[in-house]
């Protein structure tokens, strides 16, 4: 890729993430409530859920929207959550997941995020069904974070894998976070296979390992 290309399609990129911050923050107190719960009871009702074990979820920072309910209900159904701990090297990207206990100890991320403070950190693939949070996906599965590229590096070694596909990327977001075009999109940006929003499950073309489960459309 031209340096020049690059340049712009980091512009497009930054361009987005401003206007989907904006669209996230407009939304009331009152309709974040609604949305954090929504997305538990939509998750319910998804065969992948109850038979998957292992799920990496996130701590919702800023206007994200809040998984902690679904985090909650996954718990009292005896899964194990999973959480992101940043590596230890500033320049390294591909992030630990540790497990949440009841007597976990919090400590905060050099990003102000919550982090699990101590125990035996896995790898996503590892993990069953992995949460990422973002700031848009289009309909082909497409994600845009926050800049990072945390996941896009914890994730990349999906793109050797032909077959066996573990864990399944799910986007959580309000689905005001759709984005009707196509995203810029770098060779390192990894896709999703499916997005949860207060609207339903969508689960896009790109996604094979859970073919068998019942296709909820955004409702
Ligand atoms: N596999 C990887 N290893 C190391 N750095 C990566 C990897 N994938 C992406 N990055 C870096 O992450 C940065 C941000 O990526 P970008 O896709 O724009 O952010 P985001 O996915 O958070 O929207 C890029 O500068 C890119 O070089
Ligand atoms: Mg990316």
């Amino acid at each position: 890729m031209l340096s020049s290309e690059f340049s712009l399609l980091q512009e497009d990129k930054s361009r987005l993430r401003r206007r989907m911050r904006r669209c996230r923050r407009d939304l009331s107190v009152f309709n974040r409530r609604l949305a954090a719960r929504a997305i538990v009871r939509h998750v319910l009702h998804e065969g992948m859920i109850w038979r998957s074990r292992r799920f990496g979820l996130f701590v919702s920072h800023g206007a994200e929207i809040d998984v902690l309910p679904l985090i909650n209900r996954l718990f009292a159904m005896g899964k194990s959550v999973y959480l992101p701990v940043l590596p230890r090297g500033l320049r390294q990207k591909r992030l630990w997941f540790t497990r949440l206990e009841t007597d976990t100890r919090w400590v905060d991320n050099r990003f102000g995020i919550p982090e699990i403070a101590a125990g035996q950190g896995v790898r996503a693939r590892d993990l069953d069904v992995l949460c990422v949070p973002l700031l848009a996906y289009d309909s082909h599965g497409h994600r845009l974070g926050m800049g990072g590229g945390f996941f896009d590096a914890t994730l990349a070694f999906l793109r050797q894998r032909r077959h066996w596909r573990r864990p399944f990327l799910l986007g959580v977001a309000y689905a005001c976070q759709r984005y009707d075009e196509r995203l810029p999109c770098d060779p390192w940006d990894m896709a999703l296979d499916a997005v949860l929003t207060e609207k339903g499950v969508e689960y896009f073309p790109n996604f094979r390992r859970f073919r068998c489960v019942n296709r909820l459309t955004s409702r």
